[in-house]
Order: C-alpha cells, then structure tokens, then sequence
C-alpha cells in the first residue's frame, strides 16, 4: 500500500503524475480541485459557496475541504492506497489529515514536491485542455493529442478549458500557494517525508523520477 501526498503550485504537473501513479500502482488519485469542480457542476451548497472563490483563485474553507476529505478516504477505492493531489493546501489541513491518518491507523509513505518555476506555471496553465468526455489532460505545447482534435484514450472530439486557467486568476492561485501552501514544506521537513522532484523536466524524466524515489523511500 502507498499514501502519498503531491505538493506542488498550481500546473506544477500533480494532476499529470497522480493519474500515472494511479495507472502504476493501482491506487486512487485524490484530486481535492476535481471534487469541487464536481460540486460546483451538481450545483450543491458547498459548489454554490466554492464557486466564486475558486474562481477568483482563493482558498476555499478548510472546514469544507477536510470534511470532504475525511469521507473520501474512507471509501473502498482508497483501501490499497492514495494520492492526494491538492490536498492539504493549509497547515490546519495537514494537521487535520494527521489526525485521520491516525485515526485509520494508516501512515503516509512519500510527500513529493513537484519544484517548478514561476514563469513556466502561467504558460503551462493557459495551455491546458480536457477531453470533456473521459477527462485526459492535455496541453496545445507540451501534450498535444497524437491527432489533433480527437482524445487519445475515447476518440472525443469535445475538449474544455478551466474557468480559473486565466492569466490574473493564476496570479492569485500563486500568491495563495506562496502563503498559504509552501509551508507545508518546512512541516514535513520536520517529519522526514519530503522528498523534492524536479518539475521542470518532462513530463516522462518526472514520472521516471517519482518512480525511483519510491522504490527507494526514504529511511
Ligand atoms: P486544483 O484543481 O487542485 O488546481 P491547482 O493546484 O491550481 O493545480 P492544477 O490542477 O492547476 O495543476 P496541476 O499541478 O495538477 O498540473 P497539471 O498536471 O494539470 O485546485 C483548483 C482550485 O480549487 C484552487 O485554486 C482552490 O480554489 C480550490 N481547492 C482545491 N483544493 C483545495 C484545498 N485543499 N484547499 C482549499 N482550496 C482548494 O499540469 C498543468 C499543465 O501542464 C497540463 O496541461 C500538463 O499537460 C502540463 N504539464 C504537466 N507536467 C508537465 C511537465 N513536466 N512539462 C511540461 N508540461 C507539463
């Protein structure tokens, strides 16, 4: 079983490697930013209250993410392991997950930071795209569809672009991972589970790198 954590700013490439790590080892891919997307097209409270604040590149409440939280990892798809990916964003978010590991009696096995800089998030951001149907990810430089398109993986014709994926949205996204997020990186320093990736490589040379830290974790 492996309980791992990807850290990284936004486009820093965690929604690319989870869904690998996913495929790789059999273990489901928690995506914190997919569950909301989802509330917020269901039209739920908690997407009619996330809504607005995604989109302005905030935070949403650490009250509303770590109750979404606690109920996910207790469903029967995460029994082999998990991938956090966006999850925890706060330090009340990671001591909040603490606890529930504690409480399941589970530990986490890897926390990897994806490294990249600044300037490439933005372009690797405004670049992104979805097959609307099976939800692969793209991007127009560094991941086109073989034909151009069609998805790869389902043959769709019908891709969509993030609401938030905005040059001033990603400004905000970034401020709030400088404040609010990167101090994740000194609390599991501290722990002896951080281990740091260079995100800047390809997208394969990153997967390569994740993979050998894992073989090979830390202790
Ligand atoms: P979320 O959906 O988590 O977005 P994010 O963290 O901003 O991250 P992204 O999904 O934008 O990027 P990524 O790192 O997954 O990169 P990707 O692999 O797609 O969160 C959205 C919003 O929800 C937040 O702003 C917040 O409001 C809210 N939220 C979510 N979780 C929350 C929480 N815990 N607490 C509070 N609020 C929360 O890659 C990006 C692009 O680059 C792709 O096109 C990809 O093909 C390409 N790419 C990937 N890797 C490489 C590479 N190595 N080289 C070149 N291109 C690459």
């Amino acid at each position: 079983m492996k309980n791992l954590i990807l850290l990284g700013p936004p486009g820093a490439g965690k929604g690319t490697q989870a869904k690998r790590l996913q495929d790789h080892y059999g273990i489901a891919q928690i995506s914190t930013g997919d569950m909301l997307r989802a509330e917020v097209a269901a039209g739920t409270p908690v997407g009619r209250e996330a809504k607005a604040v995604m989109e302005a590149g905030h935070l949403v409440s650490d009250n509303i993410i770590i109750r979404m939280l606690g109920s996910r990892i207790s469903q029967a798809d995460c029994a082999q392991g998990f991938i956090l990916d966006g999850f925890p964003r706060t330090v009340p978010q990671a001591e909040a997950l603490d606890q529930l590991l504690t409480e399941r009696k589970l530990s986490l096995d890897a926390v990897i930071e994806l490294k990249v800089d600044d300037a490439a998030l933005v372009e690797r951001i405004s670049g992104r795209f979805t097959c609307a149907k099976c939800g692969t990810g793209y991007h127009d430089v560094f991941k086109p569809p073989v034909l151009a398109g069609v998805c790869d993986s389902c043959g769709s014709t019908e891709f969509t672009r993030r609401a938030d994926d905005n040059r001033e949205t990603v400004t905000a996204r970034l401020e709030a991972y400088h404040r609010q997020t990167a101090p994740l990186l000194p609390y599991y320093r501290a722990k002896g589970n951080l281990r740091t990736v260079d995100g800047m490589a390809d997208i394969d040379d990153v997967s390569r790198e994740i993979g050998a830290l894992l073989e090979c974790p830390p202790g």
